[in-house]
């Protein structure tokens, strides 16, 4: 080999060296980056953790802050308020009812025809969405709107003779409200993402009133409830064993069956029954045992009610697909698996809940339907299979906690009423049955996620009989409650009116 020949075939060495290097180094890079992105991925996991071990610190916790808010007005910041319902529907009401549902995106006008003997003859439902820009202006416009939508339903739904009988409206408001009777209240403030501020501390029966009087609409509002109420008053009406309800949708919430006696801050609190409803407010919950991330504490930063309604940004609808979001985010910003960042990551609620749980069910094998969710809703396209499957990671993450935590707060209510079998014979056991045997205790459901989203009500029944235990657990039935909210309204609405007598005082 000549010289030439020899200095071409040391150039080729040296440059196929070269190639070669620059493609170990890429390679390098490339992994570096995914296990950055891995790493982000493990630490959120770690950081949203929920063994039962930290699951029986919630509940412990829950019934803790359950009996401090009883105890004072701003005792805890669950504010256990009072109802006013002291007894639940039984099954005998009969007669037509209307009822409405304000609460989340969709706001619902039922009306029933109740036969007695626990049935429902007829049943008719409306779903329409709230628009968007009465969320937050002017308490007129915005019941103006529902008082509209009412009579219209009602011209179609009701002929004049029925509707002559059916005058009596249960009121589902899915807010905190601070009763002053079971149909009257006034709002203390908004939540999942309502603000009209002129609202705040009127009473919202007045305000829906007003508004049908003005429409022209004879209607009376026999019943003011929260949908957790409506929930438990439907629960019951089916199953005397019902005790509790939680509504996980939009928001969440939880109310039980309380006595009387127990509500400390209330001392002239005296009902023929002996006891009360209390809507928990549950939303509000906190507690340092809540597995927090810095996700968690952005997005409640950038909320427009920071500092409240912790329990709700880990657990409900409204947000679960917001904190999916935050974490592609980061992963988006420590890697380029998903190529060049797309501004979609930034904005936020730009991945609503059901999308995000439409790409934690994917079943298909390649994860088609999570590249398309990726790439129409939040603009990231050509998204490898490992990364599809880190995104499906991080859905299930989310979920698992906020099911794990709801039903850790579920168990903490049937503690704080001695039904967690932890109370021995004297509290969740028959009275006087002497083998100590467990009473059935009904908590009823109610909401899209436990609803209609498989793996959430999976997570959340198999969360429940882990804390309660394999003998405690076959007492515990989770009960599913289709638009239970609205009708246990109207059911509420039935009994109310049937009513001669005030059976609430409060001295
Ligand atoms: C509200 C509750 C309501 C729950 C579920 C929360 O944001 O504060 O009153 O019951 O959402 O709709």
């Amino acid at each position: 080999m000549g010289k030439l020949g020899l200095g071409l075939a040391v150039g080729c060495a040296v440059a196929s060296c070269a190639i070669a290097a620059v493609m170990v180094g890429r390679r390098v890079r490339s992994r570096r980056r995914w296990w950055r992105v891995v790493r982000a991925v493990d630490e959120f996991e770690e950081a949203a953790l929920t063994p039962v071990g930290r699951l029986k610190q919630v509940v412990d916790a829950m019934a803790v802050e359950m009996h401090a808010g009883l105890a004072s007005e701003g005792g805890s910041k669950l504010k256990m308020l009072l109802t006013f319902v002291d007894s639940l529907p039984d099954g005998s009401e009969s007669g037509i009812y209307y009822a409405l549902h304000v609460g989340g995106t969709y706001f619902r006008i039922l009306r029933i025809q109740l036969g007695g003997q626990k049935s429902i003859l007829g049943h008719d439902v409306e779903r329409k969405p709230i628009p968007q820009h009465l969320m937050t202006r002017t308490s007129e416009e915005f019941f103006d709107f529902i008082a509209l939508s009412l009579k219209e339903f009602v011209e179609r739904t009701g002929n004049n003779s029925q509707y002559s009988q059916g005058k009596d409206l249960g009121f589902t408001f899915s807010f905190p409200v601070k009763q002053t009777s079971l149909s009257s209240g006034t709002l203390i403030k908004w939540t999942k993402g309502f603000s009209i501020d002129d609202m705040v501390e009127k009473d919202v029966v007045e305000c829906l009133q007003r508004a049908l009087s003005r429409r022209g609409l004879d209607m009376n509002v026999a019943a003011l409830v929260n949908d957790s109420v409506g929930t438990l008053a439907v629960g019951h009406f089916y199953d005397k064993d019902t005790v509790a309800a939680i509504v996980i949708g939009t928001g969440t919430n939880a109310c039980y069956l309380e006595r009387a006696d127990a509500v400390i801050k209330c001392q002239g609190l005296l009902t023929t029954s002996g006891g009360m409803v209390i809507n928990m407010e549950w939303g509000n919950f906190w507690s340092s045992h809540l597995p927090r991330t810095s996700y968690d504490i952005d997005l409640d930063a950038e909320s427009h009610n920071s500092n409240d309604q912790g329990f709700e940004k880990m657990i409900s609808g409204l947000y679960l697909g917001d904190i999916v979001r935050r974490v592609i985010c980061k992963m988006s910003l420590v890697s380029d698996i998903f190529g060049p960042f797309s501004s979609k990551l930034s904005t936020q609620f730009a991945l609503s809940t059901p999308l995000m749980a439409a790409m934690h069910e994917d079943d298909t094998p390649d994860l088609s339907e999570v590249a398309k969710i990726l790439e129409e809703t939040l603009d990231i396209h050509d998204v490898p299979l490992k990364a599809r499957k880190l995104v499906v990671k991080v859905c299930d993450v989310v979920t698992r906690r906020a099911a794990r935590l709801a039903a850790a707060g579920i168990v903490g209510i049937l503690k704080k009423i001695g039904r967690d079998g932890t109370g021995g014979i004297t509290s969740g056991r028959v009275k006087g049955v002497k083998s100590g045997k467990m009473r059935r205790t009904v908590v009823a459901v109610e909401g899209g996620l436990y609803t209609s989203y498989t793996v959430f009500r999976e997570y959340l029944n198999e969360a429940v009989a882990e804390i309660l235990g394999e003998e405690i657990a076959p007492y515990v039935i989770l009960k599913e409650m289709e638009d239970g909210s609205g009708i246990g309204a109207a059911l509420l609405a039935a009994s109310n009116s049937a009513r001669s007598v005030d059976t609430v005082q409060v001295l």
